[in-house]
């Protein structure tokens, strides 16, 4: 748990109860979190899902781990500590995105199951749907398809501790959704995700 350091401040209550702001959204607040292997198919879904929920008029964003390291998190590595508070943050922002009524959609490696679980813990205490989506593509698949040739540099011991290679990946054990993406098209893993979010009544207010 990351300790509290500041002292002598107040929690402000707002007067927007998350039923007006369904109502004003048409919609409910979400956590999306792909979990998976680089180059397991996470953020090709992320976008084309993103792209569906707009076309449908739905509020929708994405949180990316490549593009999140460019901003919040750019002082942040691949050690395990870094990966907990790369993880930690992100989890923190997602909730503050659900909490606003968005459809959160994140897509990080996040390989340590300990660090996903205190996600869905911070969601599951602000009573927020948060849904972990296994992104699985067997490691052999990933190093295949390999799309900025980093599997390479890690077997060429130019990368160290990389995921999958020699920094473990602990697939999840009780993820909401789990998509073989060696196995479904991105439409397929699209539609599985919509299917979801349709059957948990989150597109829509009531
Ligand atoms: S996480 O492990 O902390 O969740 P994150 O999803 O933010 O990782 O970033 C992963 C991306 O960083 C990969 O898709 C890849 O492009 C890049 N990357 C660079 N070095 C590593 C590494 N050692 N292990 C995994 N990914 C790496």
């Amino acid at each position: 748990m990351t300790e509290q350091v500041a002292t002598n401040i107040t929690w402000h209550e707002g007067e927007v109860t998350s039923a007006e702001r369904h109502k004003n959204m048409q919609q409910k607040g979400v956590t999306l979190w792909m979990t998976g292997l680089s180059a397991s198919g996470k953020s090709t879904i992320a976008v084309a899902l993103e792209q569906v929920l707009l076309q449908q008029g739905k509020h929708a964003y994405r949180l990316d781990g490549d593009n999140v390291r460019h901003g919040l998190n750019k002082n942040l590595g691949f050690s395990a500590e870094d990966r907990a508070e790369n993880i930690r943050r992100i989890g923190e922002v997602a909730k503050l995105f659900a909490e606003a009524g968005i459809i959160t959609i994140t897509s990080f490696i996040s390989p340590y199951r300990a660090d996903r679980d205190l996600v869905r813990k911070l969601h599951d205490d602000a009573g927020l749907p948060f849904f972990e989506v296994y992104v699985d593509a067997p490691l052999d698949v990933a190093e295949e398809r390999d799309p900025k040739g980093l599997y390479k540099k890690a077997r060429a011991g130019e990368i160290k501790g990389f995921t999958g290679i020699d920094d473990p990946y602990e697939a999840p054990d009780k993820a909401e959704l789990h998509l073989r993406t060696d196995k479904l098209s991105v439409e397929d893993s699209v539609r599985a995700m919509l299917t979801y979010l349709e059957e948990h009544g989150l597109l829509t207010a009531e």
